[in-house]
């Protein structure tokens, strides 16, 4: 009779273990695939460098004293999640000349803003340059081929999560923008350099909870 007791009580309790711990691992499945994000794409579009445009400078001199100096485009930012939105704390865009960070060229800001479920985003920007290597940006687009631009944009947000908001993340991309002798860019060419914060913070939160 104990020793029935005794042996039933010990299946339960493993029975019992086992349902714990698969419930666990669903809660765990569920909480990963609902805390799970996927970070904002951005880009910037609708370049126009006038300075570049060979139908307004056609005339000019390789002195640069008239060259219009500004940059007009537009960033885009696009939310793909469709069940949380994104707050963006102010949005800065680095502009340099070339592929890498040695020739700064000008600064923009944008506000930050809330971006809702599945919503996409377009702000027009001008900056005025400073220091752009004009001669060098002439010879690069004079023979055909491309002068490059790089625009990093970088940010801090965070998620909502039905209630509540995430962590502030970085945000950070880099772009290169492609333009040619009539100032515009043509096939825009983007990399991204995404930084893999979603499943890390998934796993802290979940280290948290169980
Ligand atoms: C360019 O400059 C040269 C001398 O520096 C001058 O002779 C020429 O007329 C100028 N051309 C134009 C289109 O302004
Ligand atoms: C940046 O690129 C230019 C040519 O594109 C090169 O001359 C320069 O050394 C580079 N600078 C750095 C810091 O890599
Ligand atoms: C652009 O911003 C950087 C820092 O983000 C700063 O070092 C630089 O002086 C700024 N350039 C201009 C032209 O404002
Ligand atoms: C244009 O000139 C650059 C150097 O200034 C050179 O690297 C490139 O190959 C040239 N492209 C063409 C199409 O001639």
């Amino acid at each position: 009779m104990s020793d029935y007791d005794f042996s039933s009580s010990r299946n339960s309790c493993a029975c019992h273990c086992v349902k714990i711990i698969l419930s666990l691992g669903v809660l765990a499945l569920i909480l990963w695939l609902s805390l799970r994000t996927t970070k904002p794409k951005c880009s910037i579009g609708d370049v126009y460098v006038r300075g570049l445009d060979k139908s307004v400078n056609s005339n000019s001199n390789s002195s640069n004293t008239n060259r219009d100096n500004h940059i007009s485009f537009q960033l885009n930012l696009k939310n793909e999640m469709k069940d949380k939105s994104v707050r963006y704390d102010d949005i800065k865009l680095n502009f340099y000349y070339g592929t890498n960070t040695s020739y700064p060229i000008g600064n923009y800001t944008f506000d930050g803003f809330k971006q809702g479920k599945d919503k996409e985003a377009f702000k027009s920007g001008m900056i005025e340059t400073h220091n752009m290597p004009w001669d060098k940006a002439i010879k690069d687009v004079s023979n055909g081929s491309k002068a490059i631009i790089r625009v990093d944009v970088s940010s801090r947000i965070k998620y909502k999560i039905t209630f509540w908001y995430t962590k502030k993340h970085n945000y950070f991309v880099e772009n290169k923008i492609e333009l040619d002798d009539n100032g515009k860019s043509s096939a825009q060419q983007i990399s991204c350099c995404f930084r893999v914060f979603g499943l890390i913070t998934t796993l802290f939160v979940l280290s948290f909870l169980l």
